[in-house]
């Protein structure tokens, strides 16, 4: 079987449309006369009032002229008639740098292009609109560099202008290969919506510059200089940050010389592109757009409505050992197939075949404590492979449950391992190779509490919200074919990406929360603390409250965090968890309050799956989840812990980047494999014969693992084996919910994420995955191996 049996192309066809829904459709008026001036416009954003001239190859001024708003003009403009090199070139004015916001006087820094003499008569007769842009500039310093050695002009302007695209457009694009990514000399780059494709890329290109100035602490004017050292860079062919061995530097705004050869500059600009890619499509999609708008409006009306179904709770497994209070635990989990699941939502319900564990109706939860035993037993009675993958454990490898150890249909597996890390909300769920999505999303998952002595105390000390107020929520979406039979049950729709699935993963129609569409909670004037789990297979959620009420996140992936943290929202992407604590005695009983997941910048990709019975809603725009209803008064006797004891491995084991051994660097990138576009680390797809990455404990135990996102959309990256913590994200130092246990983090378009662990050496040996936790990706072969030994 190959990870590819189908070519993705409806996912290019996608990513076009999203592209082009930057563009808009006002051709140029035709004109009836002989056109003798030459129309540019002079774009770094527009720049107004700039000083323009025209200049023949050697020098010689043939016009000059002023910018308005980005746009000039030369009227009956008398050109040379051989084919020498005419250098157009805009000085001094201003304009707004798109990455700052800061209005920036150009001063004495040029903006540049080059035509020769022939072709720039062919573009004025025909009307066409030049531009100057950073890239043109770059190609005109090459030009000139490249005339001055006594090459002429036009194969001057051939070279640079494919050293250019080779070395800066070329493998650069947030997605590879997109038709019309090319070095672009002429258009209207002062609309804000380009004419064309080709057009609003090279306009994005140009504006990358920006982004990149900021991400290298340069003053915004100093774009200009980075453009010039480029072109030096680029005169011998290659993008390096050497010139003629010689390396290239800058000096920041505060003094500090970055050495462009220390860089990996492709990478940098590369990620810089993606960033402002999802920056400028979010712009066109999640913001405020009537799509949103239309969802609060339904947010409003469910607020009342009576139909809802009642939520679930999800049953509580019980340990076989036959003594609930030892330090073993025994469990079992037969995975079935052709569950009749019964699927509640507002004001209907319908049966699904689904795939469960011991044909429960929902997922179980396990609970166990801190250093117990475990005994967990899988009977495979799937006609395929399956697995049962401890999600967040630090595990050894063989018991791990990862694709290099699959159970065969029919067969079984005892996992057995003791639990050595903080109480925390695990979970688990099936990892067979290239089926993980589908079985997950069929509805084999399960929920597993960790309590340690800390959390006993501090429920002891009513200091966390405990019992019947620690309630887990699972959330994930899920979309269902139509009736068709009339019997009332409907089958549920998945594609992956093998099978012509987006490019965004599964983004389902209808969120479940514990099975069931849009339940309704009945709650106490008290707090309560909410186990929050995101196991959809790829749709992240910004969870918040309706009526924008903050609350406490006091748990992520791995435990507690070292105090409560008060949010407003809290975004979690496919496979990330937190503990949050909701105190509803501020409201009063009859107030119904909706958990919510608000808009956020999430929808690149465009690929949604088609159901053919709902659209799913893209991911990032406005959904509700859940209602809870306050319904009556009751004490509370929670007063919420400030701090954690220090003996917490949170507080004992807090780590820095001094304590790393090494680090390991993956970056997210994009890979056609057989004409299909895929996400992968490092430029490979994954392959089980393949490890990846191997750590030595002998010789250090403690690493960073940076993860730099070069594609246009977020990924959940997920390692298991151990717990992370978070240093920084694009040289931002971790704050907030970042501050806690790691097993999954999300990188966003052009983010570099940098955390820290330590393998622990008594559990962490053998081998296991890493992998993007959207598991449409990860089945395609965004995942590796890292071997412990
Ligand atoms: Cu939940 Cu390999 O992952
Ligand atoms: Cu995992
Ligand atoms: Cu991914």
């Amino acid at each position: 079987m190959t990870r590819f049996s189908r070519k993705i192309t409806h996912a290019w066809l996608t990513v076009i449309g999203l592209s082009m829904l930057l563009s808009a459709c006002n051709g140029g008026g035709d004109v009836a006369t002989i056109n003798t001036t030459l129309f540019g416009n002079s774009f770094k954003g527009p720049v107004d009032a700039a000083s323009v001239v025209v200049t023949d190859e050697a020098g010689k001024v043939l016009a000059k002229g002023q910018s308005v708003k980005g746009k000039f003009s030369f009227p009956a403009l008398i050109l040379p008639t051989d084919g020498q090199a005419i250098y157009i070139i805009s000085q001094s004015g201003n304009y707004t740098d798109e990455a700052t916001g800061s209005l920036v006087n150009v001063g004495s820094a040029r903006l540049m292009t080059v035509f020769t003499a022939v072709n720039l008569k062919v573009r004025i007769a025909n009307s066409s609109m030049i531009v100057l842009t950073p890239e043109t500039t770059l190609m005109a310093l090459l030009v000139k560099d490249l005339v001055a050695k006594g090459v002429i002009a036009d194969a001057a302007i051939t070279q640079a202008k494919n050293t250019i695209q080779t070395q800066l457009i070329d493998g650069t694009s947030p997605m590879p290969r997109l038709p019309g990514d090319t070095l672009q000399v002429s258009g209207d780059f002062t609309l804000a919506v380009p004419n064309n494709q080709t057009e609003s890329f090279a306009r994005n290109r140009a504006i990358s510059f920006s982004y990149e100035t900021q991400t290298l602490r340069l003053k915004p004017v100093q774009v200009f200089e980075l453009v010039k050292v480029r072109a030096l860079d680029l005169q011998d062919g290659v993008l390096d940050g050497l010139q003629n061995s010689v390396r290239l530097s800058l000096t920041d705004q505060y003094g500090t010389v970055i050495a462009l050869d220390k860089m990996d500059q492709r990478n940098s600009y590369k990620a810089e592109r993606a960033r402002l890619f999802n920056h400028t499509v979010n712009k066109f999609t999640n913001n405020n757009n009537a799509v949103n708008q239309a969802a609060l409006i339904q947010t409003q009306q469910l607020l009342t409505a009576i139909n809802l179904p009642a939520f679930q709770h999800l049953p509580v497994l019980v340990d076989e050992d036959g003594n609930l209070n030892d330090a073993y635990a025994t469990f079992t989990f037969t995975a079935t197939d052709h569950v009749n699941v019964t699927i509640n939502a507002p004001g209907k319900s319908w049966t699904t075949p689904m795939m469960r564990y011991n044909g429960m109706q929902l997922p179980p939860v396990v609970r166990a404590n801190r250093g117990d035993a475990m005994t967990l037993n899988l009977v495979n009675t799937l006609a395929t492979d399956t697995t049962i993958h401890w999600h967040g454990f630090k595990i050894p490898g063989a018991q791990d449950g990862g694709p290099d150890f699959p159970v065969a249909a029919a067969a079984s597996k005892t996992y057995r391992f003791t639990m050595q890390q903080p109480a925390a909300p695990l979970w688990f769920h099936p990892h067979p190779d290239m089926k993980t999505g589908e079985q997950v999303y069929r509805g084999l998952a399960g929920v597993f509490l960790l309590d340690d002595a800390i959390t006993k105390q501090l429920e002891a000390n009513n200091q966390l919200p405990s019992g019947a107020v620690d309630i887990p929520i699972l959330v994930q979406d899920r979309s269902f074919n139509a009736d068709v039979y009339g019997n009332g049950v409907r089958t549920l729709f998945y594609q992956d990406m093998m099978n012509g699935g987006g490019m965004e993963g599964m983004l389902a129609s209808d969120i479940l929360v514990n099975g069931s569409v849009l339940p309704q909670l009945s709650v106490g004037t008290r707090q309560y603390r909410f186990r929050l789990y995101n196991t959809s297979n790829a749709r992240t959620y910004n969870f918040a409250l309706s009526d924008g009420a903050m609350f406490m996140v006091i748990a992520t992936d791995g435990g507690l965090l070292p105090k409560p943290i008060m949010v407003s929202q809290i975004k979690l992407s496919p496979a990330e968890r937190a503990e949050i604590v909701i105190d509803f005695s501020k409201y009063t009983v009859g107030t119904n309050v909706m958990l919510v997941s608000k808009p956020f910048g999430g929808a690149m990709m465009g690929g949604a799956n088609n159901t053919g019975v709902i659209t799913p809603p893209a991911n990032g725009v406005h959904l509700d989840v859940m209602r809870f209803d306050v319904t009556q008064v009751v004490a509370d006797s929670v007063t919420l812990y400030t701090s954690l004891p220090n003996h917490a491995d949170i507080n004992t084991q807090r780590l820095t980047a001094a304590d790393s051994f090494r680090t390991r660097n993956f970056v997210m990138s994009m890979l056609n494999v057989n004409g299909s576009m895929t996400f992968v680390f490092n430029n490979r797809l994954f392959d089980m014969a393949r490890i990846d990455e191997t750590i030595t404990l002998a010789q250090g135990n403690t690493e960073i693992w940076s993860i730099q996102n070069m594609t246009p959309m977020a990924h959940p990256f997920h390692a298991h084996a151990i717990q992370w913590q978070i240093l920084d994200r694009s040289g931002v130092a971790a704050s907030g919910v970042d501050l806690g246990w790691k097993d999954t983090v999300l990188v966003h378009p052009g983010e570099t994420v940098r955390f820290i662990g330590r393998f622990d050496p008594v559990v962490n040996f053998g081998d296991y995955m890493y992998h993007c936790h959207i598991l449409e990706h990860e089945d395609a072969g965004m995942m590796g191996f890292f071997r412990i030994q």
